[in-house]
């Protein structure tokens, strides 16, 4: 086992020097970061991307997007192209398997035709947890250029890809065909355009909180929201924290070394804590005793407001949205601090801890883990499963920088402090 984790390395770097001269012919025209509205399927609370497939009649394909996701992938139409095994992304790809899935080997190319020995990586659903294997593939895409205002042209480059059975796709929203991973991961999708628009190992994520649709920009700045006269939104972070390792997990992680405070009191809690950000779970996600205590700090600071009982699941503290305040933050409810290595907070206001349930109810949307989430996505490899794992509503109207090339993740706290939402990019094509 050892020996194999030496050789790897070695491996990619002799791949890597052999394919260096190719991948510079792939290169974009021009280095530019790439822009793409992001929309939320509202059955699920999942966040959709759409990528035309050029070759294809301009068939455009509907992908989840996935934090922790290591690669791309989605059903294949007949007669795609197979990635031979000594391909670099194959490499790169195959070093993803869930636990429990025994790691096969790429196999050997045939010394007559390297192409005939076909690539095989483990495409895996991150909602059902199902996990698969299937061929690599690569097809030609379109993405948006931008100068961080707009749209200014269409973008076509390769990218490597998993093909998936039709079966992987249970429990995603009905006109989806696949899962962009965007983990730290050379496969993933900010690696790859990295890759051929010579741009920065650096996205901006806006995710939507309604109907409107949010953006994700790949490669670094600017990023200007309406109304026009806002600053570089990645300029006006409230900060930024170190990026993690978490166990083997291609995920993002991040930590709280000064814990967490409700209502600016310091929750007990052994620290540092580790902090996962999840884009496929709607709900943040608490590790028992961390859910334990920080309901009972949440529950102590809001003893004064009308609760709704019994509350409705999965939810534990459920108030009459009818008595709550209101702010531009949202439901006038205690803060939740997240205080993260670097010396900034990540404040959670009413907008992104308060999730409206029905006409009358808004509850507390944090929900306990289940010991065995501390799988694939969580951590593995015995690592125990993170304190905390953000979701989706968490992060919606936040502005998150994930910066591969400092290893941290820059972060806005709401922007509608800022007058301002994830759905207020510019996407008319510059004139
Ligand atoms: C690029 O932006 C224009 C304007 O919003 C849009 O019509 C077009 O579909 C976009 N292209 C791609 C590939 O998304
Ligand atoms: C959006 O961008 C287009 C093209 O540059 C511009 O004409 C339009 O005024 C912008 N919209 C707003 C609300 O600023």
């Amino acid at each position: 086992m050892v020996e194999m984790w030496q050789l790897k390395p070695l491996l990619l770097l002799i791949v890597a020097v052999s394919l260096g001269a190719l991948a510079c012919t792939v290169a974009g025209d021009g280095g530019m970061p790439l822009v793409t509205p992001i929309t939320k399927d509202s059955a699920t609370s999942l966040y959709i991307v759409s990528a035309p497939v050029v070759e294809n009649d301009q068939i455009t394909n509907h992908l989840v997007l996935d934090l922790s996701g290591p690669i791309i992938w989605s059903t294949c139409p007949d007669g795609y192209v197979k990635l031979g095994c000594t391909s670099l992304a194959c490499m790169h790809a195959h070093r993803f398997h869930p636990p429990n899935c025994p790691h096969t080997g790429y196999g050997k190319p045939r010394a007559d035709n390297p192409r005939r020995c076909k690539c095989t990586a483990h495409p895996h659903n991150p909602v059902s947890g199902d996990t698969a294997s299937d061929d690599m593939t690569e097809f030609t895409t379109t993405i948006n250029a931008t100068d961080g205002k707009n749209p200014v042209k269409e973008v076509s480059f390769v990218v490597a890809t998993s093909c998936a059975p039709e079966s992987l796709l249970a429990k995603l929203p009905e006109n989806v065909v696949g899962v962009v991973g965007l983990a730290r991961s050379a496969v993933a999708l900010p690696a790859q355009i990295a890759d051929t628009q010579k741009v920065a190992k650096k996205f901006a994520l806006c995710l939507p909180s309604g109907g409107a649709a949010g953006v994700a920009i790949f490669g670094g700045g600017p990023l200007f929201l309406l109304p026009p006269e806002r600053p570089d939104m990645m300029e006006s972070l409230v900060g930024y924290t170190p990026l993690v390792k978490h166990g083997e997990s291609p995920g993002y992680y991040i930590s709280a070394d000064r814990g967490i405070a409700v209502n600016q009191v310091q929750v007990p809690l052994d620290t540092p804590l580790v902090i996962g950000l999840s884009s496929t779970t709607p709900y943040t996600k608490l590790r028992p005793d961390v859910y334990r205590a920080i309901i009972t700090a949440f529950d102590k600071a809001t003893s004064g407001l009308a609760r709704i009982k019994p509350a409705v699941a999965p939810f534990e503290l459920c108030y009459d949205s009818t008595q709550l305040g209101s702010t531009r933050v949202g439901y006038a409810v205690p803060q939740i601090d997240l205080m993260l290595e670097g010396g900034k907070n990540w404040v959670v206001f009413g907008a992104n801890s308060m999730a409206q349930v029905n006409d009358h109810t808004a509850c507390l949307a944090f929900v306990e883990m289940k010991q065995e989430e501390a799988g694939y996505g969580g951590g593995g490899g015995g690592t125990q499963a993170p304190a905390m794992v953000i979701g989706g509503l968490q992060m919606e109207d936040n502005l998150l920088v994930f910066d591969e090339e400092k290893q941290r993740l820059g972060f806005s706290s709401l922007l509608l402090f800022r007058q301002t939402t994830c759905s207020n990019f510019n996407f008319t094509m510059a004139a």
